[in-house]
């Protein structure tokens, strides 16, 4: 089944619960929140307060994205501050680090995933691969929405799906930056089953619409 997660940092917000409010009306399945620090990413977006604000507005599962340098110093408090899955970088720590926060997150009873950048092999996450419930292949460069989706990353998403499918693991494959309609496409038949879309759902008035077209591409 073919799961759509808005990123709200496409959202307006002056408005967030109305806008989540929206997108649960239209179909959504999860949630994505982008958190980013300034100094993983050049961007500094939303943290801990907006999370509990948001968890305290809506029951929808609510998928963290933590773009940010050494996450196991920052694990648990999102884990308490309201997220159902916790996904960080790979690249954000030493594997000694990322496997600690790992066990951090399943010690709170929280969904756990891991995510590469675009220059990042899918190599890299396969030592942890038993451990998580999600793996992420961001198809832009982390840090803004609206940015063009980058096609060499395709085959990336084969090589997880295949390596999942192998393993027999029930870990989810999410996609993230430039999913529209028609890249939507694409990133399905290559294998992912959750789809991250900002500026595609958010950057339109008929969000229903947005989604709709994603998940049925
Ligand atoms: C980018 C974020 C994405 C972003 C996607 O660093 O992780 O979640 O909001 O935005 P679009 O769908 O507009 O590329
Ligand atoms: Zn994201």
């Amino acid at each position: 089944m073919i799961k759509i997660a808005p990123s709200i940092l496409s959202a307006d917000f002056s408005k967030l619960g109305a806008e989540i409010e929206d997108i649960k009306a239209g179909g959504a399945d999860y949630v994505h929140f982008d958190v980013m620090d300034g100094e993983f990413v050049p961007n500094i977006s939303i943290g801990v307060p907006v999370l509990k604000s948001v968890r305290k507005v809506t029951d929808m599962f609510l998928d963290v994205h933590l773009m940010i340098d050494r996450p196991v110093r920052y694990a648990e408090v999102f884990c308490k501050s309201g997220a159902d899955l916790v996904m960080f970088h790979v690249e954000a720590d030493t594997a000694e680090n990322i496997g600690e926060a790992i066990d951090i997150v399943r010690a709170n009873g929280k969904k756990v995933g891991l995510s590469v950048k675009p220059k990042t092999p899918a190599a890299a996450i396969f030592p942890f691969l038993d451990k998580l419930d999600m793996v992420l292949v961001m198809t832009v460069e982390p840090g803004f929405g609206g940015q063009s989706f980058m096609y060499d990353q395709l085959p990336k998403i084969r090589e997880f799906r295949e390596e999942i499918d192998r393993r027999g693991l029930e870990c989810e494959l999410e996609v993230d930056g430039g999913v529209d309609p028609a890249t939507a496409k694409l990133v399905k038949a290559a294998g992912a089953n959750v789809l991250v879309a900002g500026s595609a759902v958010f950057g339109k008035p008929d969000r229903a619409a947005q989604i709709n077209a994603i998940r049925n591409a």
